[in-house]
């Protein structure tokens, strides 16, 4: 089985490194537009199979997508990212012309792939593969959620001083500052974080959570790598594996939650078709306020993608 990872940059290059350090595959295509980059990168990672003990093969190549044909699934990590002061909303017009020419080629060799879009701003260019690609809705998805809940649960993990293994999450809505965490959803083996945490340090992680992408942009000068690769390469995972985990994803919705035509974070379940389920759980009035919100502000910037007329 092979699995495309589009663009070797840092998120690209993490995400290849984990999917074939899980040795779940047989082979891992790394193609970028820059020559060189994923040849090289692709052969320093091969050089780690003696070491790390798999067995997937790591293919480079320069724009060359008859390397990616058959491709089970495709993660699409290319774009511009952001600089300190930037939105993720900001990189709009560049990276949609740089995701619509990469999934076209995408699908020319592997019509029957399941995408992942890494690509920011995520909920709208997962809406931008999906009308691109033309592929029934279970088939493109976002990542997102893995990365926020992850980091809300690295956060918990580290004021509780648990094991993030432990922090069971769910975190809802858009890749951005509205993104919805959700304590009443969140555990630590079973037990309600309201039981083991007082309320202001709870509110003072979730506000941390929703603006973490943010902080490692200040801190950096450039956005993360490590979480969003490791992330996309779990819902690889996921898929290949048939594992039917539920994670949130980016998916379009169509009248779940009360949600028509939009593309957010909620649950789902992931197996080999992909998006195999959109699993509704009760939200309280409150909850479900803030997840239209976020679904708006995803709204607002489809209808200015949408403006541009480039799909
Ligand atoms: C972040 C970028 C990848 O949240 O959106 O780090």
């Amino acid at each position: 089985m092979r699995v495309t990872v589009v663009g070797a940059g840092n998120a690209g290059s993490t995400c290849a490194q984990i999917i074939a350090g899980k040795n779940i595959v047989q082979e891992v295509v790394l193609i970028d537009i820059k020559e060189g980059i994923s040849e090289g990168k692709s052969l320093d990672l091969w050089q780690t199979a003696p070491i790390n003990y798999y067995d997937t093969r790591l293919v480079g190549c320069t724009n060359d997508y008859s390397k990616t044909a058959d491709s089970e699934v495709v993660v699409i990590t290319s774009g511009i990212t952001r600089k300190p002061g930037m939105s993720r909303d900001d990189l709009i017009s560049t990276n949609v012309g740089i995701v619509k020419s990469v999934t076209e080629n995408v699908l020319k060799y592997s019509p029957k792939a399941k995408i992942i879009i890494v690509t920011n701003p995520l909920d709208v260019m997962t809406y931008a593969a999906y009308i691109i690609s033309k592929k029934p809705k279970n088939e493109i998805m976002g990542m997102a959620g893995i990365l926020d809940t992850a980091r809300y649960r690295s956060f918990l993990a580290e004021t509780l001083d648990v094991s993030p293994r432990d922090i069971q999450a769910l975190l809802m809505g858009g890749h951005g500052d509205t993104m919805v965490p959700l304590p009443r959803y969140t555990t630590v083996s079973g037990i309600p974080i309201t039981e083991l945490i007082d309320e202001e340090k709870l509110n003072s992680i979730l506000e941390r959570t929703k603006i973490g992408g943010n902080e490692l942009v200040n801190i950096m000068g450039t956005s993360a790598w490590y979480a969003p690769g490791s992330a996309a390469a779990q819902m690889v995972e996921a898929i290949v594996l048939d594992q039917k985990r539920i994670f949130p994803c980016c998916v379009k919705l169509e009248g779940e939650y009360g949600l028509n035509n939009v593309f957010v974070g909620v649950p789902v379940k992931l197996g080999k078709n992909g998006v195999e389920q959109i699993i509704e759980v009760a939200l309280n009035k409150e909850e479900q306020q803030l997840l239209v919100d976020s679904a708006n502000s995803v709204k607002h910037v489809m209808d200015v993608l949408d403006g541009m007329n480039i799909l």
